[in-house]
């Protein structure tokens, strides 16, 4: 990277001694403030360090009384290198604007061969499966005042490289695009140490859905990535703070058919595995299984009654709370391959009233009692049917090692969606030892539907039944 930039120095250095008419002393400082000014710039440029597109550009100058030690990228691709161009050149005239020397102060300045001020940029890039580049510039200025600042203006951009064109932003952000980053932003930084800890009081306000940091944003393999800026939420101490938000967790629920767009998922190589408990909410058990979830910062899955959301509403928004998926099990446990589409249809309906009363929505997704639920009954289900890969017993053994020995014997677990029931103390204590063994083991453990996005790159779709296949 170090010989990259110094021969590409060297380039610009060589063109601008051959295109500048100036005397030879005058060359000689200004070639001599630009190299200055890359030389300053080196610690500045070390920090971004993401270049999934392109080589990168280096330009610097040293124009009185402005300096310049600028990179970006070149992509190959004419219509974005071209927009970039001008991007570039849109925020030097912003910097030259903001310090040019007022009318007093100028013929003392221009005396002077130093500059009054020099701007860097430097620059990240990101790739998606689906050609999609997320450029962020990151900007900042040095005064001989002031010296550098700790101010860091990113700012970001979107292309499709397929066409060869730009996307702007608002057409990239889906529907409660910006109230759900909003949402999982708080929740995140209140809950997670170190932030929890540093967090600004104020917090809320300015992570307000419509705040502006919700509008800058890059997408990446693995989800949404955000940038807060350096005093902006945390002392600055902590500098520039990222985020990354799972696809799944920026929908509150599985968005209909013809409101979906296509966001960029792309298959994660990560390890992940899904715990999920049916059966529940019970006030002892399920709680006994939050409280492990909530101290390692994991997320679970769980298929609840309605008749007992109904009896514990707030185990339920205690699980929705930490972030977990809470999904249908049906209203009383009936067997669906019994039932009518009518007697479906109410249950269904009653079902997602309770959810309505005590989540404000619908169940994310749905587990028929029993697994059942045949291919002419599931067009009733207006939900992602989410069947499972690993089936723990743990209703049969009441045994907490028996439990652990099931999960365990199966080896690779990436992928997988294991069974368990939130209703025995038994399987409270072997999600006491799972959830930081399969840590430990490198997993993530996540949702189901987070599961089905991040692994199968695919949008949970109503009505299909995601079974033992699927799930490997
Ligand atoms: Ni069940």
């Amino acid at each position: 990277m170090k010989k990259k930039r110094t021969l590409a120095f060297l380039l610009i250095f060589t063109i601008l001694t051959s295109l500048c008419g100036c005397s030879a002393s005058a060359i000689t400082i200004r070639e001599k403030r630009a190299a200055e000014a890359v030389t300053r710039a080196e610690a500045f440029w070390e920090k971004q360090t993401v270049r999934q597109v392109g080589e990168p550009v280096v330009f610097s100058d040293y124009e009185k009384p402005f300096a310049y030690a600028l990179q970006y990228p070149k992509t190959g691709y004419p219509v974005t290198d071209a927009r970039i161009e001008s991007i570039v050149a849109e925020l030097r005239n912003a910097f030259e604007q903001e310090y040019l020397p007022d009318e007093n102060a100028k013929g003392e300045k221009q005396r002077s061969s130093q500059p009054i001020a020099t701007m860097y940029m430097d620059y990240e890039t990101y790739l998606t499966d689906e050609n999609h580049l997320s450029l962020l510039l990151f900007t900042t200025t040095e005064t001989a005042a002031e010296g550098m600042s700790p101010h860091t203006p990113i700012h970001a951009f979107h292309f499709d490289l397929t066409e060869d064109k730009e996307i702007p932003a608002a057409e990239l952000m889906w529907k409660d695009f910006t109230k759900n980053a909003s949402i999982y932003t708080q929740k995140y930084f209140t809950s997670t140490e170190p932030y929890n800890k540093r967090i600004f009081g104020d917090y809320a306000t300015r992570l307000a859905p419509d705040n502006g940091y919700f509008d800058r944003f890059v997408f990446t393999e693995e989800g949404v990535l955000f940038h807060f800026d350096r005093y902006s939420l945390f002392p600055g101490d902590m500098g520039t703070v990222t985020l990354t938000i799972p696809y799944a967790a920026m929908r509150t629920k599985t968005p209909a058919a013809d409101e979906r767009v296509d966001a960029p998922f792309s298959v994660t190589g990560k390890k992940m595995v899904a715990l999920t408990y049916d059966d529940g909410p019970n006030p002892v058990h399920t709680n006994a299984i939050l409280d492990v979830l909530e101290k390692h910062n994991a997320r679970a899955t769980f298929f609840d009654l309605g008749q007992l959301v109904e009896k514990y509403p707030d185990v339920t928004k205690r699980e929705a709370a930490l972030g977990c998926e809470v999904g249908s099990h049906s209203w009383d446990h009936a067997n669906f391959n019994k039932l009518t589409p009518e007697a479906i249809k109410a249950d269904v309906a009653r079902t997602d009233a309770v959810f309505q009363k005590v989540l404000g929505r619908s169940p994310s997704s749905f587990r028929p009692p029993y697994g059942n639920c045949d291919n002419s009954r599931k067009g009733y289900i207006p939900l992602p049917i989410y069947l499972w890969s690993v089936d723990t017993l743990d209703w049969k053994s009441r045994n907490a090692d028996a439990i652990i020995n099931e999960v365990k014997k199966i080896g690779d677990l990436d992928g997988k969606v294991i069974l368990l029931h939130g209703i025995y103390g038994s399987t409270a204590e072997a999600t006491a030892y799972l959830v930081p063994y399969l840590q430990e083991q490198g997993y993530e453990l996540v949702t189901v539907s987070e599961l089905v996005e991040a692994k199968h790159g695919e949008v949970p779709e109503n009505s299909k039944i995601y079974g033992y296949h699927y799930f490997q």
